[in-house]
């Protein structure tokens, strides 16, 4: 990836969510929101995101830009924290839409939203964190027994990454997205929120960011859902 300079505003706060606090500010470039932990951390879909101390979650507020679209921002951030994970020597993997794995358990999540005078991704990645009440399907960097890492050197590595992989065309971006995607190829069966169930096998990612899969009924393309491997 480019190396690049990256100037970003920090703010390190104790907040009960950098993504709720995200949303009630204005800047007037881009900055990020830091928190040592946080007590309402959120998920996807309304679910809470466990964020004790000795992890790393903060929100990138990005003002808005005329061709801004959210969609880009999800594959751009989830390839960025892939690839640190794999300078640490993890074998991070993409789960679509937005959770990074490593060895099957979830070691990040990836939030998204849009105002309208700002773009908001928030990143939570499990360091030296306490997973005990989720240790099934959890994983950081500690349990994969990396150990010499810091939240400041994971912070500005992804940022780094995030803005060099900002200037990619979708065609290139994709193209190491799908490298990233492990489900491309499988069968999988996604659940959608309004109770929806699609099976089919995964052929890729449109240029939305959405999941493009095969069945006997053809091509479809799933905007969201939770997936599962059959
Ligand atoms: C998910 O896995 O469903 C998304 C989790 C996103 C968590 C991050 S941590 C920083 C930011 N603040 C929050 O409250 N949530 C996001």
């Amino acid at each position: 990836m480019d190396n690049q300079d990256v100037k970003v505003a920090l703010e390190l706060i104790d907040c009960a969510s950098t993504q709720k606090h995200a949303y009630n500010v204005s800047v007037a470039k881009d900055t990020i929101i830091v928190a040592k932990e946080q007590t309402e951390g959120m998920g996807r879909l309304n679910r809470k995101f466990l964020s004790k101390e000795g992890g790393c979650y903060f929100s990138l507020i990005i003002p808005k830009k005329n061709d801004d679209n959210i969609l880009h921002y999800i594959p751009v951030v989830s390839v960025a924290i892939a690839t640190v994970l794999n300078n640490y020597g993890l074998k991070a993997v993409i789960k679509w839409p937005n959770d990074i794995m490593v060895n099957g358990k979830k070691i990040c999540g990836i939030l998204c939203s849009s105002h309208y005078d700002k773009t908001i991704i928030g990143m939570g990645i499990n360091i030296f964190n306490d997973l005990s009440e989720i240790s099934d399907i959890a994983t950081s960097f500690f349990k994969e027994g990396i150990i010499n890492v810091t939240r400041a050197e994971v912070i500005a590595s992804v940022l780094k990454n995030v803005y060099a992989l900002l200037e990619y065309d979708f065609e290139k971006l994709n193209k190491i997205y799908q490298r990233f995607l492990y489900i491309k190829d499988k069968d999988i069966t996604v659940k959608q929120n309004n109770g929806a169930v699609l099976k089919g096998r995964v052929v890729g990612i449109s240029k939305d960011g959405f999941l493009k899969l095969k069945n006997d009924s053809g091509e479809i393309t799933v905007m969201y859902g939770d997936i599962t491997v059959n």
